[in-house]
């Protein structure tokens, strides 16, 4: 059993015929003040904020199950964010939080963790007019149609990826997949495709992406990442790290301002040197600098371990391995298979696991509701584990999918509403061509059948042993 039955209710029988079923509707938004004085508030964690601070950090899975099956399915906590966070697994409450109007339920990022390192100004981070204008700078290039032409280099990543893997040796693929997640967004963003040459500003910028991003893992780096909460600019330890990555960052922009060719290129820099808002302006280096920065990280960790993640349900559930592999080794056309494996694996292990936005009016939530400036949050993997959606949600079964697309408030690994990640296309395509490579070419085995437990870092959710995994025999790439 995983990490994430175990801390579940016992099973219960499927509420729905199927694989895939309906919640019942929960009256959900804004509401006058007269109208809220009428709703009890939800329900509170009773235990005290720091536990409760250090539990949810930890081991969120075990704490949001827990709270769920005690209090139902909107309840709060105290102590992590200032006013709340009330957390609701219904997909209607979910709806009335995607679709409010910016200005009555702006998104949490703007008090994320990330803030101090990607600026208070980035994509992510901003709120109010701000954040739409850089989103409609930003959205073009990560369209689906712009992202087409990405498949083949992310094919070629792949191919050479695997082509270094060891053979009946257990290894872990979450470095593998960052490895080729790392390129693809590099290769994106600055036009660089495999690896940049050595002692160019693209070649540091790699290696110093590289290393903080395993830096962040490190017990000191997560006391920074503390003593970095709630503020502007990043201090201590995260300020020298990120000194590393800015002076290549701006050299890398410095350059490309300067290119002859820039006109004719189609890298996300150099698209966004070229961009204007509505107003005529142009982007600032300090502002670049910030997006690029922003898309990197974003971009990158979450993809490879979403990727991980789904290898790691795969190589424990023989029937969808087996599924996979009949697909992509045989005649057919495997895209079905290959989609619903994905979206399975993203249901099952959500990288991010929980988003949220501050209500600025008072807002129903079911049976409850909660004062303005309240942070809402809503947990992706709580939804996602809902019997009444899911029937046997523990249960890794990518055949719910065939000839069914995912619900746009009952699927939400990308979030939603005009916060929807941006890499969304990027974050499937990636997935799509990597998973394919390697069922065609490998055949996996887990080192371990017991399921790894998640691990918390920054705002992922990742696996305790990066997916470890061994190849049993590999086929040539031509094959
Ligand atoms: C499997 C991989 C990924 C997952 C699970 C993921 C998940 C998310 C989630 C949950 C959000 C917040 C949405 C909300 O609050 O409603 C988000 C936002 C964002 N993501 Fe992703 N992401 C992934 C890949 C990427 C990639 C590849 C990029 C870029 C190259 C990217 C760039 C962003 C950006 C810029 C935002 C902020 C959007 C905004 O606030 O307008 N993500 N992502």
């Amino acid at each position: 059993m995983s990490q994430v039955a175990e801390a579940a209710e016992p099973p219960q029988a499927p509420t729905a015929n199927g694989l895939i079923g309906e919640a019942p509707p929960s009256p959900a938004g804004p509401i006058e003040p007269s109208e809220a004085h009428g709703l009890p508030e939800p329900p509170t964690i009773q235990l005290p904020a720091l536990l409760q601070t250090l539990r949810f950090n930890q081991r969120q899975i075990e704490f949001v199950f827990r709270a769920r099956r005690e209090l139902g399915e909107v309840f709060q906590m105290r102590g992590t964010i200032p006013g709340g966070p009330v957390i609701t697994s219904h997909p209607d409450h979910v709806r009335s939080l995607f679709t409010a109007k910016p200005e009555q339920a702006p998104s949490l990022t703007g008090e994320s963790p990330l803030r101090p390192i990607v600026g208070p100004n980035s994509v992510l981070t901003a709120i109010g007019p701000r954040h739409m204008r850089q989103r409609k700078l930003l959205l073009p290039p990560f369209h689906g149609e712009a992202i087409e032409q990405y498949t083949q280099m992310i094919a070629d990543a792949a191919e050479r990826e695997i082509d270094g893997w060891p053979l009946d040796r257990p290894f872990a693929l979450a470095p593998r997949m960052q490895a080729i997640t790392l390129d693809v967004i590099m290769a994106g963003i600055f036009g660089i495709e495999g690896k940049p040459e050595r002692g160019t500003p693209e070649h540091w910028l790699r290696v110093a992406t590289k290393r903080l991003v395993a830096a962040s893992t490190w017990p000191l780096a997560q006391v920074s990442e503390l003593i970095n909460l709630n503020r502007e600019e990043a201090v201590g330890l995260t300020r020298v790290g990120l000194e590393l990555l800015d002076r290549p960052t701006y050299a890398v922009i410095e350059q490309r301002r300067r290119a002859e060719d820039l006109e004719e290129r189609r890298d996300i820099l150099s698209l966004l040197l070229q961009a204007r808002t509505e107003e005529g302006e142009e982007m600032s280096d300090k502002e670049l600098r910030d997006e690029l920065l922003t898309l990197v990280l974003a971009g990158h960790e979450t993809t490879a371990n979403s990727l991980a993640w789904t290898w790691e349900r795969l190589v424990r559930t023989p029937a969808a391995h087996e599924a996979l592999r009949d697909a992509v080794r045989g005649a057919g056309d495997p895209a079905e298979q290959i989609e619903a494996t994905i979206v399975e694996g993203m249901r099952s292990r959500p990288v991010i696991p929980i988003i949220g936005r501050r209500v600025k009016v008072p807002w129903r939530l079911g049976p409850y509701a909660v004062p303005a400036d309240t942070a809402v949050t809503m947990s992706i993997l709580l939804v996602h584990h809902r019997e009444d959606l899911y029937p046997e949600p523990f249960e890794f079964r990518p055949e719910r999918w065939l000839g069914r697309k995912p619900g746009t408030y009952e699927w939400i690994p990308f979030g939603g509403g005009i916060r929807r990640c941006l890499g969304a296309a990027l974050a499937m395509a990636e997935q799509r061509v990597v998973l394919e490579t390697m069922a065609r070419r490998l055949d996996l085995e887990a080192d371990d059948p017991a399921p790894e437990h998640a691990v918390h870092r920054n705002v992922t959710m990742i696996p305790s042993r990066g997916a470890r995994v061994v190849i049993r025999s590999r086929r040539d790439r031509a094959e």
